[in-house]
């Protein structure tokens, strides 16, 4: 069923309805649902837990253990959608790739992708040793033993050890010397999203600037699939997460062509139809790659202030074969609002004071569970001057006070 059109779009919740399943149901999920919704598309969103983000905008909701291969199967067998829409990476990818075997469903952008993208390894061989796409330096290693060498004889210092399987920093840390390695190493141990002891070890590259390139593999007038590229994501992150983002990020001519053919190269090994997240090092005319997200990226929240059509909106279309527009509304930035305290059910105070400030947004996602490093809501702030728009994010998101009730 790969790259099948529906022909329509139906009525949710009538024997016509298009349908679609997103599997994980965060912030990012609750977008793309709330895009659907205004096509009059039946949402259907998964987690491992009650009342996620996306749930709350949804027509049905299910919570199971995605990586749990039968019981996503019998899930999708029941819901029977047209789509499946992966939003994060910890999902029964075997599973996945049945379904798609089976035509029971289309896995966007495809079951290989998200495949690939869920695993360091996957992606990182793919674009390095495959595409000979420029990477930092990397190895991988199983053991400390391993480790240690794979960083004297190859890599040097300072490097990056993280778990060949995690997200958002998680179980990443920088070495500087030989004796930090076994403190890394258990660090990656514990702090990977399943049980391995397997980890990549990257050499620190050096960049002046880091950006997301959001890449759009959509349908032409012609209804050829192309690739669009929004304006690039210029982002901050501290311990490996996201805390700022803005867009454009200015760079030479010569290192946003080199981006963007990477970036073409990347999703078009991927292949399939939706939005993809592509993280790319700058320094001067030089572009690395780093990793690629086969759905809306985190640091792209800021295009819901900043672009007509914002990444979820983009996402949808493209699963629809609608057309895109990738273009720049105005400079804009993001901010992201952690919840400060570890807390059921907490209260947002001093929202009024925070959208006072000049063309600002929040989005506060209804977590039900915060804790002192959650991501629970993001500020946006639209300025044609960016340094203002930055600024101006941070004083908005700064403003938010998460209270424990
Ligand atoms: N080889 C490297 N050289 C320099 N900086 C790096 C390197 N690897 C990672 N970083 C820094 O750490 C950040 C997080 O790394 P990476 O994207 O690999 O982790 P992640 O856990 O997948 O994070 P996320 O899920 O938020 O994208 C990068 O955005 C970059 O700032
Ligand atoms: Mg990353």
């Amino acid at each position: 069923m790969s790259n099948t059109l529906p022909r329509y779009i139906g009525t949710p919740l009538s024997p016509t309805a298009t349908r679609v399943m997103l599997l994980g149901s965060g912030e990012l999920g609750k977008e793309v649902a709330i895009c659907l919704q205004r096509y009059g598309v039946e949402v259907i969103a998964v987690d491992r837990y009650a009342h996620a983000p996306a749930q709350q905008v949804a027509h049905r909701s299910h919570v199971i253990d995605m990586n749990d291969g039968s019981a996503l199967r019998e899930l999708v067998l029941r819901e029977r959608p047209d789509y499946i829409v992966p939003e994060l990476e910890a999902i029964a990818t075997g599973a996945l790739a049945q379904i798609e075997d089976e035509n029971l469903a289309q896995v966007i952008p495809t079951a290989r992708a998200v495949q690939l993208t869920m695993h360091r390894e996957g992606i990182r061989r793919l674009a390095a040793e495959e595409l000979k796409l420029p990477t930092s330096r990397y190895a991988f290693a199983g053991s400390l033993t391993e480790l240690s060498a794979a960083i004297e004889e190859h890599i040097g210092y300072p490097c990056f050890i993280k778990p060949v399987m995690s997200s958002s920093g998680k179980g990443q840390s920088m070495v500087r010397q030989a004796d930090e390695i076994p403190v890394a190493w258990e660090h990656a141990c514990s702090g990977g999203r399943v049980d391995t002891t397997r980890v990549i070890v990257e050499g620190k590259i050096d960049f002046d600037f880091e950006i997301t390139l959001l890449t759009v593999r959509a349908l032409d007038e012609q209804g050829r699939l192309t690739t669009y590229f929004c304006e690039p994501i210029g982002h901050r992150q501290q311990d490996g997460d996201y805390v700022e983002s803005w867009q454009p990020q200015s760079m030479s001519h010569l290192a946003l062509e080199r981006a963007q053919a990477i970036a073409a190269t990347v999703t078009t090994a991927l292949g399939g139809r939706g939005l993809f997240g592509v993280e790319l090092f700058v320094q001067g005319d030089t572009v690395w790659f780093s990793e690629v997200s086969p759905r809306p990226h985190d640091t792209g929240m800021v295009t819901m202030i900043s672009q007509r059509q914002n990444e979820f909106e983009l996402h949808t279309r493209a699963i629809l074969g609608l057309p895109v527009n990738t273009g720049l509304l105005s400079p804009g930035a993001s901010a992201v609002i952690y919840g400060q305290c570890d807390a059921t059910g907490i209260a947002y105070g001093n929202m009024a004071q925070a959208l006072l400030v000049p063309n600002s947004e929040i989005r506060l996602f209804g977590k039900p569970v915060s804790f002192v490093k959650r991501r629970m809501g993001v500020a946006l702030a639209a300025d044609e001057d960016l340094d203002v728009a930055r600024q101006n994010a941070r004083e908005a998101a700064t403003q938010v006070r998460p209270i424990a009730v």
